[in-house]
Parts: structure tokens; sequence; C-alpha cells
């Protein structure tokens, strides 16, 4: 896997950049995010690394990049082996189909040695999973990596950006501080087995993604369901002025029995019920038992309403954010939103 990996990644720049149709200079780039960086880049020069957009073609060697360093963090952490993949063999693809622009990888040499997902929904941008070679790590590549994200996003018309990470972490709480990220909230994971019940009259499957400006100015969610759609991982729910995103062919983690739904979006709790039994009723039609998704920790009234649903709560991470309104979660509306 490795070694087929390596061996596609061969590829000179110049062919890479035939395949895409970019017209774009790594080296320039490079200098552009190391002037930017200033101090931050201080371990890696110019000619070392350089970061440049994701393509198909790195696919495989990101894929296990990805895998391999956070098997070797859980490792290190708790001192249990991981055997097998983390993530879901979909990740790469579907994150590439949902925001191109914001997935880049780290390279050296000829050599893929990190890489970085990242979601832009309107003014609101977040990234995840960041991963860098067990061999390359502690050089300074994963702060060129997500300081792309960050000028990606904002010129892009991002205002506020964000990331989940391990909270009793000093190294990487240290590592997003240091780029601006401030370490105030959570992410807490809830499941609960699916139940089984037809759509509600009203309910949209694959529709007109709704206006979603009620949860932060300039919301937009079509690029989530436009990449469902395209890479066959499942559908999209509209409800009135509620929105759904549910995966039955994962795109986050490994685990095949689960449906995923990285974000459901209400305004008020009859829009929210519905949308949460339309999930699950998607889910068993799949033949996934359980429903997992992962809520902000300042977002109470939808933690409570899927307490009283039945969820069970999981894990929790923290959240860090840098930008414009960053507790916006503690509106008054419904919401998940899984930032992994
Ligand atoms: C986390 C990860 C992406 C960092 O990548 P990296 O390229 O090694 O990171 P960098 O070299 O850019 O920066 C690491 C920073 O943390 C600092 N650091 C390292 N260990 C530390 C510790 N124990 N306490 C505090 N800071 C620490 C480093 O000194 C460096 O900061 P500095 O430039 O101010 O000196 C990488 O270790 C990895 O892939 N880990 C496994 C997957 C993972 O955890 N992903 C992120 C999940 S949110």
């Amino acid at each position: 896997m490795v070694g087929r990996a390596r061996f596609e990644l061969a590829v000179s720049w110049s062919q890479t950049r035939r395949f895409t149709g970019l017209s774009y200079r790594p080296r320039f780039l490079s200098r552009l995010i190391l002037d930017r960086l200033g101090p931050v880049s201080k371990k890696v020069s110019e000619s070392d690394v350089h970061i440049r957009p994701m393509l198909e073609a790195d696919l495989d060697a990101v894929l296990e990049i990805t895998n391999s360093a956070f098997r070797e963090l859980v490792e290190r952490t708790t001192g249990r082996r991981h055997d097998g993949p983390m993530f879901a063999s979909g990740l790469g693809r579907y994150r590439l189909s949902l925001d191109p622009l914001g997935c880049h990888v780290a390279v050296r040499g000829n050599e893929v040695v990190g890489a970085n997902f990242s979601v832009l929904r309107g003014r609101l941008g977040w990234f995840g999973p960041l991963a860098v070679r067990p061999g390359a790590q502690g050089l300074g590549i994963a702060q060129l990596l997500v300081q792309e994200f960050v000028r990606s996003a904002e010129a892009r018309g991002a205002t506020l950006m964000g990331l989940e990470t391990i909270a009793n972490s000093p190294q990487h709480v240290h590592l997003y501080m240091k780029l601006g990220f401030r370490p105030s909230w959570t992410g807490i994971s809830f499941r609960r087995e699916a139940r089984p019940g037809k759509l509600s009259p009203g309910v949209e499957v694959d529709g007109a993604v709704p206006e979603l400006s009620y949860a932060y100015p300039g919301y937009d969610a079509a690029n989530d369901a436009r990449a469902t759609r395209d890479t066959n991982s499942g559908v999209s729910l509209g409800y009135r002025d509620g929105f759904a995103i549910c995966h039955t062919v994962s795109t986050l983690w490994a685990d095949p029995a689960i449906a995923y739904v990285p974000l459901i979006v209400a305004p008020d709790r009859e829009t929210f019920d519905v949308l949460v039994r339309a999930v699950e009723s998607v889910a068993r039609e799949h033949g996934k038992m359980r429903v997992v998704t992962q809520v902000p920790g300042s977002s109470l009234a939808t933690q409570d309403a899927l307490l009283e649903h039945g969820y069970e709560t999981g894990g929790a991470a923290l959240r860090m954010k840098r930008g414009e309104s960053l507790d916006y979660d503690a509106g008054p509306f419904f919401y998940c939103d899984d930032w992994h």
C-alpha cells in the first residue's frame, strides 16, 4: 500500500498540473506561505517542503498517512495498538469533492508527508483530519498546512474558523493557539440505535438546500449536499427551513455499521425532531443500526432534545475557534455539526 502510494505520487508536479488544469506555482506559493508565517516555520525551509492543493492521485497516500499518524497517536497516548484503518476509505474522495480548494498536502521531494482536509460553508470554515507522517513530525509541517487552510478560507470569505482536537494534549493546544485559535469550546458525540419509521410528510430527499443564515450569517451547506450526492455517500434531507445530511456510506470513521450524520440544522424543535427521525429512518433503510453525530457543547437545547430522543453521549473533543461570532452555536436553533 505504502509502496503503491509512493509510486503513484512519484509523478512530477508538471504532470499533476496537467491532470487538473491548475495554473499554480508551488515555489511561489511556498514563498507566500513562508512570508506570512514569519517565525512559525523556522524548522522547514522552502526547498524542503511545499504545500499544494490535494489531488485525486494523492488520496491513497493521504489515507495511509492519516491512518498511520492517528494510529501512532492512539498508541502513544493510550498504550493500545489500533490494528486496521481508523478512517473510512471514502473520506478523501468525499472531502475532495466537497471542498477541493480547502484540501492540501505537504510535499517533501516527491513524497507527500502531510495532509489536511477542510470544509467551507459560506462564511464558516473548519479543518481536519490533519496529519503528518510520523517520521516527518516536529518540523513545522502542520503549521504550514493550517496556515494554508486559514489563507484559503479567508480568501474565500470565511469570517469564522475552527477545528476539533484533543483537550489533554499540550502539543495540540499549543499548535493551534500559536495559529490564533482559542480553546474554549467542546464538541460532544451523540449516538443511538436507529429507529425504523417512514419519512414524515414534507421531508424532501436531495431537494433544494434552505437558507441557513439563522445559524451563522452566510451559512451555506449546498456543497455538502452536492458532494453527498456526487459520491453516493448518502442523502440530504430538507424539512421546512431545516436541513440534514445522512451518510450511509461512512465518510469519516472506518466502522461500516454506523450511519454518520455530519450535519443537522433546524430553526425550531419540531423541525429538528422530524429531521432526527428522518436520518434514523434513512439509516435503517440502508441496513445501518446506529446513528452517530456530534453536537457543539454550547448547543444546549440540541443536547436536551437528543437525550429526550434516547441518544447517549460518547466522548467530547476540544473545539477551538478564531474569527467573528465565536459563540454563534449557543444561538436559539438546533444544531448537530461534526468538525472532525
Ligand atoms: C499533530 C500533528 C499534525 C502535528 O504535526 P507537526 O508537523 O509535527 O507539527 P509542527 O511541527 O508544525 O508543530 C508542533 C508544535 O507543537 C510543539 N510541541 C510538540 N510537543 C509538545 C508538547 N508536548 N507540549 C507543547 N508543545 C509541543 C512543537 O514544539 C511545535 O511548536 P513550535 O513550532 O512552537 O516549537 C502531528 O503530530 C500528527 O499528525 N499527529 C497525529 C494525528 C493528529 O494528532 N492530528 C491532529 C488532530 S487535531
